[in-house]
């Protein structure tokens, strides 16, 4: 198994695999940040034949209506069949590393509250700051790479467009 930062030819396997995970929307959605250059980082995990069997992404957000080199994580996938070996888990500290690396200042996630605060990201409603999808507000999750990322910070968190309705 290699984790390691997402290139061209990898994007048909990216595109299965997300397709299988969670359907056309978010394969969809995929390619659409990829071609508008709206894809801060994808890392990949990828099997001995070099097929992607794991993936996570990165886009950015405006926070406040600005931009604050803040990223969102979407999606986060690994194949059924290799789940529970750690896999996700390596995905996501891959990004997180080079994204402080990159000098990124914060990373915020939506969906399961359980696994993201399981590796390390916190509630940020007590931080004044919500996602701007209402109905999103209890699962925006913040795992801030900067020391001074949430200091006098608070707002809406904006996806990008292709993410409106999710
Ligand atoms: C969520 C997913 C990416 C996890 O991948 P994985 O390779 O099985 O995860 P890992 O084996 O790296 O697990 C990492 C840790 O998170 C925990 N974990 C995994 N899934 C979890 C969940 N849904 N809720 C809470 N904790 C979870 C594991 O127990 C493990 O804990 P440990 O570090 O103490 O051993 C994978 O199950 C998946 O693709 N699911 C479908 C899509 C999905 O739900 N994506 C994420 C939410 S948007």
């Amino acid at each position: 198994m290699l984790i390691r930062v997402e290139i061209p030819i990898d994007a048909p396997s990216i595109d299965t695999l997300l397709r299988q995970v969670f359907g056309d929307e978010s394969a969809d959605r995929v390619r659409n940040l990829r071609e508008d250059g709206l894809l801060t980082l994808g890392v990949v995990a990828t099997d001995d034949e070099g097929q992607v069997v794991g993936y996570v992404a990165f886009s950015p957000v405006m926070v406040a209506g600005e931009d604050r080199q803040w990223v969102a994580l979407s999606p986060l996938a690994v194949k059924t069949a290799l789940r529970g070996q750690g896999i996700g888990k390596q995905l996501v500290y891959e990004g997180l590393d080079s994204l402080n690396e990159f000098g990124y200042s914060a990373v915020v996630t939506l969906g399961s509250d359980e696994l993201y605060q399981h590796l390390g990201f916190q509630p940020a409603a007590p931080y004044g700051i919500r996602c701007a999808q209402a109905e999103m507000d209890t699962t925006l999750q913040i795992y801030p790479l900067a020391e001074d990322a949430l200091n006098g910070v608070h707002g809406l968190v904006e996806y990008a467009e292709y993410f409106k309705g999710v």
